[in-house]
């Protein structure tokens, strides 16, 4: 049976969690012949704007895609720049605190600058307590390595081979305690994953568009929130 089925004809259904990948930052200033560091600082801009909008409409979750693994193959300078903007953004504590937004980062920290590593941790702690949107940032983050690190650490607990189930899988996932993403969109016209999520994505929705990540505004978001309220969900059954 559909999960919509319950809900009047024009009563809404948000998500609980929302995936995001922010792509097309590089093909937007390359359009308006900007360099590409011009492209992910609109980008950067453009998520905060999102962030804040998703937390104004009550999402309960919301979890976007800012580097991932393979993204350490760009030109450094480019590397760089991005780890820049993150950085700006993490001084920047009232993105997340006063706004009552909880912010989590996802992906393998250990290999970031230690400056970024501690302001990481700084906003984790000033946002603890936060009740409005839970933010997830991948950062380093590739879902083949979070599996590699999940696995790692249940063969380090000590649990009996017989004793792994998918929970216990899910269980030691960088998102543990948080529910699958039920909606995941990737604009800028690529039809693919590229490693997000990929244990937790199994049942998810997928919603593609052309529009490049800087021009994704709260209406495109609303319309995606549209179609989903049209998907049918059966999680395999009928
Ligand atoms: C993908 O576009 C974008 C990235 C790999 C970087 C995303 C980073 C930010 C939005 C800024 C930092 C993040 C935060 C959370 C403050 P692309 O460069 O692959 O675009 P292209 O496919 O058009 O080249």
């Amino acid at each position: 049976m559909s999960i919509f089925k319950k809900k009047a004809k024009t009563e809404r259904v948000l998500p609980t969690h929302i995936a995001i990948i922010m792509d097309g930052n590089g093909r937007w200033a390359k359009k308006r012949s900007l360099p590409r560091t011009a492209g992910h600082a609109a980008g950067s801009k453009n998520f905060k704007d999102i962030a804040r909008y998703c937390n104004k409409i009550g999402l309960k979750y919301l979890t976007v895609y800012a580097f991932s693994t393979e993204n350490w193959k760009r030109p450094k300078e480019e590397v760089d720049n991005i780890m820049k903007i993150f950085k700006e953004y993490l001084e920047d504590a009232k993105n997340f605190k006063d706004e009552n937004i909880k912010v989590r980062f996802i992906g393998d920290r250990s290999v970031l600058d230690a400056d970024i590593i501690r302001l990481m941790q700084e906003s984790e702690d000033a946002s603890r307590d936060a009740t409005g949107l839970n933010l997830n940032i991948a950062i380093n983050y590739g879902g083949r390595d979070e599996i590699v690190h999940a696995v790692k650490n249940i063969v380090d607990s000590g649990i009996a081979p017989n004793e792994i189930t998918e929970q216990t899988i899910t269980d030691h996932l960088y998102t543990a305690g948080q529910p699958d993403p039920d909606f995941i969109i990737r604009p800028s016209g690529e039809y693919r994953l590229s490693n997000y999520l990929i244990w937790q994505s199994a049942y998810s929705e997928y919603w593609f568009s052309d529009i490049l990540w800087p021009d994704f505004k709260p209406k495109d978001l609303e319309k995606a929130i549209d179609d989903y309220n049209h998907r049918n969900r059966r999680f395999g059954g009928i």
